[in-house]
């Protein structure tokens, strides 16, 4: 793959990845982001890091959620490459296939969590990064107004990237923000 820059395709051979899911699952490689601020805090102090315009654009949602009464936290934000893979080693050492752990995680240098501007959500009363999130008034509200503030769901059932649904997955692209032709 002529895109894959050699520090990635390392990456790959290292975890025994094929360089043809890229194209095979229209993957795309994200630069890790250079200019990061924290975004917010959970209660034991850890810090999740956005780009200054989606970590701005997170705050003004989180504060209209509150201002509804929805509860939204983030749980998973700018990942690093580095961190990626060990994500894959651990999940390997866990046991989980390669096929099974790339329907739910990127290759590094291929998640849209370099980029600064992904944010995993949760709520109160359920378990974070599962599907079950779907069924909470807070997806239910960002569903309705996550556009608003410039994020969209990357990862719908059936995406063309072939992972299974993200419902908690967002991601801060004010670009592709469509009109909301109901409003
Ligand atoms: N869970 C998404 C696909 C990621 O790892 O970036
Ligand atoms: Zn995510």
């Amino acid at each position: 793959m002529k895109d894959c820059p050699e520090r990635i395709r390392s990456i790959f051979a290292a975890l025994d990845l094929s360089t043809d899911l890229i194209q095979a699952r229209s993957l795309v490689l994200y630069p890790e982001a250079q200019e990061l601020v924290v975004a917010a805090k959970d209660d034991d102090g850890r810090e999740y890091r956005l780009t200054p315009g989606a970590a701005a654009a997170w705050r003004r949602m989180n504060a209209a959620a509150s201002s509804d009464g929805v509860v939204i936290k983030i749980v998973s934000a700018f990942r690093s490459v580095d961190r990626q893979v060990e994500i894959l080693r651990e999940k390997l050492a866990q046991g989980a296939s390669l096929g099974a752990i790339l329907a739910v995680s990127a290759p590094p240098g291929y998640s849209e969590h370099h980029t600064g501007c992904a944010i995993d959500i949760t709520t109160h009363g359920v378990r974070p990064l599962e599907v079950e999130f779907e069924n909470t008034s807070a997806f239910q509200w960002l569903s309705k107004n996550a556009a608003q503030f410039g994020f969209v769901l990357s990862f719908p059932p059936g995406n063309r990237y072939g992972y299974e649904y993200e419902p908690w997955h967002w991601c801060y692209k004010p670009d592709d923000v469509k009109p909301d032709i109901t409003a």
